[in-house]
């Protein structure tokens, strides 16, 4: 394709993103919570009354804070716990993720199941955040497990507001071994990742959680937060090498290897050790999830 075709197809892509009229507003739930949160003397039963008249939201609170990858140390089986147990500001952005997640639902597609999306999310996020950890990044924890969870938020965008190209790069791509960035880049001019990107700024997302998404796929690319954007690449990448809850639009997903430098390996097959060495922890979470 030619450059000008290509840049052509660019500027539609983002004139049509600047033209959608019903794009989803930031949920609502989200500045309830912030605006709880900045009230002196709040306290855990302000909080859980709030968040608690979302049942969806509670269940998908205490089911992820529960799953193998978040890492505690013991079960919580109210909100009002979860709350004492994890904080306000875990709190928070569990809450952030599920419910920018909802906001974006779309009617169910013999291509994109919301669960499997869902499912995706949830381990790349609980596992970015352990992994953060483990790699020696515990400050980058926080954003990486909401940057894991809203990473593939663009995929949302594209069938809920691109439909008919979406249908036809799925064409092309279902039984391609190339990824579907590819056929993204060829049909609109740009991916998924600038589409989550684009509503991410939109709603006043933090710089480094824009930048996540923007650049998940290709973490070299990445002008900055390589740290972090390596953390969600990676990953997402694990989960389709490991072949634990993989989502469909990740088929054969490339790992970027600059995150062997960028995340301090030795080599790469230290990288590899490292990933095998999550194996069992993902399939646990694969199974817990199951039982959901
Ligand atoms: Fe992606
Ligand atoms: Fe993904």
């Amino acid at each position: 394709m030619s450059i000008g075709t290509m840049s052509e197809k660019i500027k539609i892509t983002e004139a049509k993103l600047d033209g959608i009229k019903n794009l989803p507003s930031l949920p609502k739930v989200i500045m309830e919570v912030a605006e709880i949160l900045r009230k002196p003397n709040v306290t855990a039963v302000d909080l859980a009354e709030s968040i608690g008249r979302d049942q969806g939201i509670t269940t998908k609170i205490l089911s992820i804070a529960n799953s193998p990858l978040y890492g505690l140390q013991r079960q919580v089986s109210s909100l009002e716990f979860a709350i004492v147990v994890l904080g306000f500001n875990e709190i928070n952005q569990l809450l952030t993720s599920i419910s920018i997640s909802n906001a974006l639902r779309q009617k169910p597609n013999e291509y994109f199941k919301f669960e499997e999306f869902w499912n995706h999310s949830l381990v790349v996020g609980t596992g970015a955040k352990n992994i953060s950890r483990e790699l020696g990044f515990p400050e980058l924890a926080a954003d990486a497990f909401v940057g894991g969870m809203l990473h593939d938020m663009g995929v949302q965008l594209l069938i809920n507001y691109f439909n008919k190209q979406f249908l036809e790069i799925v064409d092309k791509y279902k039984d391609s071994d190339q990824s579907s960035l590819e056929f993204e880049k060829q049909t609109l001019g740009i991916t998924h990742q600038e589409m989550g990107a684009y509503l991410a700024r939109k709603w006043n997302l933090p710089a480094n959680l824009c930048n996540s998404i923007n650049n998940h796929h290709l973490p070299s690319q990445a002008e900055s937060d390589k740290i972090l954007v390596s953390i969600i690449h990676l990953t997402d990448y694990m989960c389709e090498y490991l072949g634990v809850l993989p989502f469909y639009w990740d088929k054969n997903l490339q790992l970027d290897k600059s995150v062997i430098e960028t995340l301090g390996f030795a080599s790469e097959s230290q990288l590899f050790d490292f990933i095998e060495n999550y194996r069992e922890q993902f399939e646990d979470t694969e199974e817990y999830i199951e039982t959901l």
